[in-house]
């Protein structure tokens, strides 16, 4: 964090949450809280809830959660520390400057300096474009259909023939030949002298998420080798963090993003009104890039070339994406090769009938798999059932591999009963201990969560920890019963720690200060999340007592198991005596605080 926690904490509590969201959001007051339609997802009745007493946010539909500075965050994608600022403005709070080390300081404005090179060449591409000799790159364009809105929209451009003529340009405008060499634009060579790095071809700005020009692709005009020049990585272009089109999709407000593979194809989508298409440009996508898609959307379209290479990446792509919890999907855009040439051969409204359809990863995967076989050979067709069905113990519950294993059968004509037999011999057989690494990456979080047997106990310790926030008296009667320790879910035991630390000091919890000091939106979500947990607690005092003395010995038995599990394990017989005694006394405790 950049500026002092006190000074974030006096900027949050000058600005209500009540009057931010509802100046963006049309609130109606329920109960306790505001509720309204959810800005972060399409909805007909409203699920998102805000509190004026937690001053926090939480959309029990789409999940989307945390303080006043979230918020902004997210609907205005702001970095916290852009949402800083601006709040603080609105309460008129004066920011002192930011305090950088000489070093960091120079870096910075070194980096700055590179930022404006790099818009300047743009402009200078875009007026180039449009002028007499950028003429057959205009033709070009035109003839591959886009439209002047959208050359405008992706500040498209031409980089002319002439070798230096953007050196001097930008020499021109003052940028030292140090920041134009690092601005990755103009080659420097000792026997070659001084170029401009492209030369004839059409270029396409790359911007990053706050739409500044980082880097640019150039494509030859028609036919040449190699098609795209790209802009090596500089101290502001990092190709794995990057995504082409994110600074557009970030705001296409659509909970999923197309994913694609170049430049055109995001262009082209965009044209066609796909305003959430991004590329991560040639490079295989990376962990990072999933990273930063997971901070957007939790389903991610691929619409990648169906060649052999697209083939390729899409699954290679498919573990990264599901790693980052995003759930991930495939659009069939055959007998066409990209999105690009499938929207100009048969339209926008059958692209989207693509998307519509698109298919599940699992079984895109497993016809990929098909292909090794040919069905016409019994023995091959045997070898392809096997595969299959070791590729079904990925999935961990019974449920929800019954389902597949039906579907598969369905598709592939298989007896259900003779496949459901072939899994569960592999099963049986261990098998799934193999898979067991790649199931836990497989799920996401959010299935991983849903319908186990942990999902009582959580719940449990989800209840105590928003009593405590609503009801901060009822701390009183937990004191030195039940600790952090006995929050047993990981993230929940952090929380917990917060809040009795909180309790301890003032008696009370602040609880959008405390989404604050998690530093991941993901976290300050989850926390949202926690503090929101529906309280179906009975209205008289006598039913709130028994709801309270019973949510609290569920948390402490289900301690108090993981204890016992614990003292097995190192084979401590005093701990598990000990355990022993403990509960014994959660009847007494039971009762007095039914009581009490
Ligand atoms: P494609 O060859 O599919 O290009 O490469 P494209 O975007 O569909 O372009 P058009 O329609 O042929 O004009 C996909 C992406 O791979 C990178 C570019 O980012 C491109 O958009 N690439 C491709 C390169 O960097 N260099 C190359 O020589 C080729
Ligand atoms: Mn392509």
């Amino acid at each position: 964090m950049y500026y002092p926690e006190e000074l974030v904490e006096e900027i949050r509590s000058r600005n209500d949450i009540v009057d931010v969201i509802g100046s963006y959001v049309h609130l109606t007051k329920k109960g306790a809280s505001h509720m309204a339609c959810c800005p972060f997802h399409n909805e007909k009745t409203p699920s998102f809830s805000v509190s004026a007493a937690k001053q926090m946010f939480y959309c029990f539909g789409c999940g989307k959660g945390g303080n006043v500075f979230t918020f902004l965050m997210e609907y205005e994608n702001l970095t916290f520390v852009e949402a800083v600022r601006m709040l603080a403005e609105r309460a008129r709070i004066e920011l002192p400057a930011l305090e950088y080390s000489e070093e960091a300081r120079r870096a910075s404005e070194f980096k700055a300096k590179l930022f404006s090179a790099n818009k300047e060449a743009a402009k200078y591409y875009f007026y180039q474009l449009k002028s007499e000799r950028g003429r057959a790159a205009m033709q070009y364009l035109k003839k591959r259909a886009l439209s002047d809105e959208t050359i405008v929209h992706f500040g498209l451009g031409y980089s002319n023939k002439y070798s230096d003529d953007l050196y001097r340009y930008l020499k021109n405008l003052g940028y030292e030949d140090e920041v134009l060499r690092q601005s990755g634009l103009i080659t420097m060579d000792e026997k070659r002298g001084v170029s401009d790095k492209f030369w004839n071809r059409v270029m396409y700005p790359i911007m990053d998420v706050n739409s500044r020009v980082i880097a640019f692709g150039g494509r030859v005009i028609g036919e040449g080798e190699p098609k795209y020049l790209n802009s090596p990585e500089t101290p502001i272009f990092e190709k794995s963090q990057n995504l082409y089109g994110l600074n557009l999709a970030r705001g296409s407000r659509k909970d999923f993003f197309l994913l694609c593979e170049g430049y055109m194809d995001v262009i082209s989508l965009h044209q066609a009104g796909f305003s959430n298409a991004v590329a991560s440009l040639g490079t295989s996508l990376t962990t990072q890039h999933a990273k930063i898609l997971a901070r957007y959307v939790k389903e991610v379209l691929i619409t990648y070339d169906s060649d052999g290479a697209g083939v390729k990446a899409a699954q290679r792509a498919i573990p990264i994406l599901k790693e980052a919890g995003i759930v991930t999907r495939i659009v069939d855009m055959r007998p066409y090769k990209d999105p690009d040439e499938f929207i100009k051969a048969l339209g926008k409204e059958e692209y989207q009938k693509r998307v519509d359809q698109a298919q599940n990863s699992f079984f895109y995967e497993i016809e990929i798999l098909q292909k090794d076989y040919d069905l016409a050979d019994p023995e091959q067709k045997t070898r392809f059932y096997n595969e299959m069905a070791k590729k079904l113990l990925i999935f961990p519950e019974e449920l929800e591999r019954g389902n597949y294993t039906e579907a598969l059968a369905q598709k592939y004509q298989i007896n259900y009963e003779s496949l459901r037999k072939l899994v569960n011999r592999y099963g049986a057989q261990g098998e799934s201990i193999r898979v067991a690494q790649e199931t836990r990456r497989y799920q996401n979080e959010d299935t991983r969560r849903k319908g186990k047997p942990e999902e009582g106990m959580r719940r449990s310790q989800r209840l105590l920890l928003t009593r405590l926030i609503e009801e901060p008296a009822v701390f009183e009667r937990i004191r030195g019963v039940i600790s952090p320790e006995d929050f047993t879910e990981e993230f929940y035991h952090d929380v917990a720690v917060m809040v009795f630390e909180e309790l301890e000091k003032n008696g009370s919890v602040n609880a959008a200060r405390l989404i604050g000091r998690f530093e991941d939106t993901k976290r300050q979500r989850q926390a949202a999340e926690l503090f929101s947990t529906k309280l179906n607690v009975p209205m008289d005092e006598q039913g709130r007592k028994k709801e309270f003395a019973d949510t609290v010995i569920r948390v402490k038995q289900n301690s108090l198991d993981a204890a016992d599990a614990r003292a097995l394990e190192q084979n401590d017989f005093g701990a598990l005596q000990r355990n022993m005694e403990k509960r014994k006394e959660l009847g007494k405790l039971h009762s007095s605080l039914n009581l009490g």
